[in-house]
This record gives structure tokens, sequence and C-alpha cells, in this order.
């Protein structure tokens, strides 16, 4: 049966992989993003055919009432939210980087897109999980959310953020059939990666810092996405799953 999948920052790099990946699956996926022209060109080009199974959504996931309104928009297209993917997420602008460095409404910036969406989303939607018993929500952590990246500091708190907000809702919301994961990305081919893996210097340094001596792509995450939300993730709950090539093993 097809489920109705929310899916954050779906305009561009792991976001629209997994759009893509649900999409292809049949499932029905409502579609939100703050840039309003890269979900046009999306639509355009990834999901022309998909034109029944999906609902688009601009609005920003720092703002309560963008909130609101996107999952308003998703249940009154198809009746209710299944699965939340929680993917929009930004590292900061260039002075967002050791604490003394980053600027005040950068750090606020960073934490209100990386965390507060997370938890206006899931306040929006977990009453009518709540009344239906069930409900998966997939959070996209990072391995930063486990080790810190030097010179990023809100980034590193953010994401060590999401990870304890996911452990919160398995908490509260296990018992009412609800389950919580984050999955928690190493070094992904995405557009928020793009500007170092250009650099062949730079992205050779990263390769040789990951055992596998490999680059994740969006399709990885999607993937991963695609399991943990299914039933045969059924005993996942509250866990943080790194999925980096072995960058945190060593
Ligand atoms: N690329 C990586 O190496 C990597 C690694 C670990 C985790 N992640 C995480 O994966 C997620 C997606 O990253 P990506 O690499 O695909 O980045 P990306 O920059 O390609 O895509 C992010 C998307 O989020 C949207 N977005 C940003 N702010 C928003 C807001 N306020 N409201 C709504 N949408 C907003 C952007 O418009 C964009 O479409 C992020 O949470 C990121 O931290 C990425």
């Amino acid at each position: 049966m097809s489920r109705v999948v929310y899916v954050t920052g779906a305009a561009s790099g792991n976001g629209l992989s997994i759009a893509n990946r649900f999409l292809r699956s049949g499932d029905k996926v409502v579609a939100v993003d703050v840039d309003g022209d890269g979900l046009g060109r999306c639509q355009d080009e990834d999901w022309k055919e998909y034109s029944d199974q999906i609902v688009l959504h601009t609005g920003d996931v720092t703002l309560e009432e963008d909130v609101d309104a996107s999952i308003a928009a998703g249940r009154k297209a198809f009746g209710q939210i299944d699965i939340l993917v929680n993917n929009a997420g930004i590292t900061g602008n260039e002075q967002a980087s050791t604490v003394h460095e980053t600027p005040v409404a950068e750090f606020d910036r960073v934490m209100a897109v990386n965390v507060r969406s997370i938890f206006l989303i899931c306040r929006a939607a977990l009453p009518e999980m709540i009344e239906r018993g069930s409900g998966v929500i997939v959070n996209i952590a990072s391995v930063a959310g486990m080790v810190a990246f030097p010179g990023r500091a809100a980034y590193t708190a953010s994401k060590g953020a999401v990870i304890q907000l996911t452990r919160a809702l398995t908490a509260d919301y296990a018992r009412h059939g609800i389950r919580a994961v984050a999955l928690c990305p190493g070094m992904i081919e995405t557009p928020m990666t793009k500007w170092r893996l250009d650099q062949p210097d730079l992205r050779q340094a990263i390769v040789d810092r990951i055992p596998q001596r490999e680059i994740g792509s969006a399709e990885d995450v999607a993937d991963a996405v695609f399991y943990f939300a299914g039933p045969e993730a059924r005993y996942f709950n509250g866990a943080a799953l790194a999925m980096d090539g072995g960058y945190v093993s060593i």
C-alpha cells in the first residue's frame, strides 16, 4: 500500500533523491522547500511523470506558520502523513566557524533550520499520528552529531541536537506506535558539499580520511531512508545510525 511521505529540503541533494526514491516505489510525497524555483525545476525535470503522487509546498521550515501550512497541504492532498523525513539543513555561511568567530545571528539560523524545524514539523504532525497509532520519523542528522567538525561549531551542535531530539521522540511516542530514527551521513556529494569536493586536493584529503576511500551519494542516503522508514526496520527506534564509509570508526 502506498504511503504519504513528507520530505523537507526536497528541491536539492539528499532531499531530492529521497523524494525520487519514494515516488519510484509508488508512494506519495509532500515536497517542501524554501526554494520555490528549485521545486519548480524538479517538477519539470524529475517529477513530471509523478504529478498524481506529489504535492509541492514552498515554505521556510523555521517558521511555524509555513510548517503548519505545509502539513495541512499534505493532509488536504493525501488525507494523512505516514512518514516525516526531516532533511532540510544548512552548514551556515563562511563566518559560521569556531565559536568565537560565529556571529550570533548565524548560530541561531543554523540551529533554526537544522533543529527548530524538526521540533515544529513533529509538533504539527504528531497529534494525528498519535490518534492513528502509527508513524515514522526519519531525521537527517550527520556524523557531525557524533564527532565534531573542526571550524563548524554551530553545525556540530545542531546535529548533536538532532540526535537527542530523535531520542526524545522515541522516549515519548514509541508507546503510540511511532518510530524515530536519526540517519547520520558522512561526506555525501550534493550541492552542499560541491565547493569542497570540486577542489581536487581537498577531495583527495577527504577521501583519504574515509576508511572505505569513497564519497557517498545522495542515492545512498535515499536508500537508507527508504529502508529505515519501512516495515523491515520496525525494531529501530531512537537509533543514531552512521552511514559514512567508516568515517567515525577510526
Ligand atoms: N551533503 C553531505 O555531505 C551531508 C552529510 C551529512 C548530512 N547532510 C544533511 O543532509 C541534509 C540535506 O543536505 P544536502 O547535502 O542535500 O544539502 P543541499 O544544500 O543540497 O539541500 C538542502 C535543501 O534544503 C533547503 N532548505 C534550506 N533551508 C531551508 C528552510 N529554511 N526551509 C526549507 N528548506 C530549506 C534548501 O533550499 C535545499 O533545497 C542536511 O540536513 C544536511 O545537513 C548532508
